[in-house]
């Protein structure tokens, strides 16, 4: 068994709690760093990870391993708390439509838990996962 304090040096997982809201669903998660990772969806603990855990669908297709631009999100506040985009994930995100200055790879990017984060799904990606079943 892997223990978290191990876990979170060698992953760059959270240190501490933080909240994540996804829109437009306005969907807030309370993410607790001892729980993470949920899956095998991107990078541990990446907003891909975050998302899949509690059903809010975010296109994938590749799995999460920067080999495509399908899980891009715009991060509308707290990018800052994520690590900077490699090389690789910006030729990714160069072929994605609708990119901004705030787009990122979903699988790619991870929260350090140092403040709120908001993300936008673009109108392109979204599986209303949580929406009510149509009558
Ligand atoms: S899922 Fe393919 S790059 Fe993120």
């Amino acid at each position: 068994m892997v223990n978290p304090s191990d876990r979170d040096e060698q992953t760059a997982l959270p240190l501490k709690p933080y909240t994540l809201t996804f829109l437009p669903q306005d969907v807030t998660i309370e993410v607790d760093p001892s729980v993470l990772p949920f899956g095998d969806h991107g990078q541990p603990g990446s907003i891909l990870d975050i998302a899949m855990g509690n059903d809010i669908d975010i296109e994938h297709a590749c799995g999460g391993v920067t080999a495509c631009s399908t899980c891009h999100i715009f991060m509308r506040e707290g990018a800052d708390s994520c690590a900077e985009a490699s090389e690789l994930e910006e030729d990714m995100l160069d072929q994605a439509p609708g990119l901004e200055l705030c787009s990122r790879l979903a699988c790619q990017a991870i929260p350090d838990g140092t403040t709120s984060v908001v993300v936008e799904i673009p109108g392109w990606n979204r599986n209303f996962a949580r929406e009510a079943p149509h009558s």
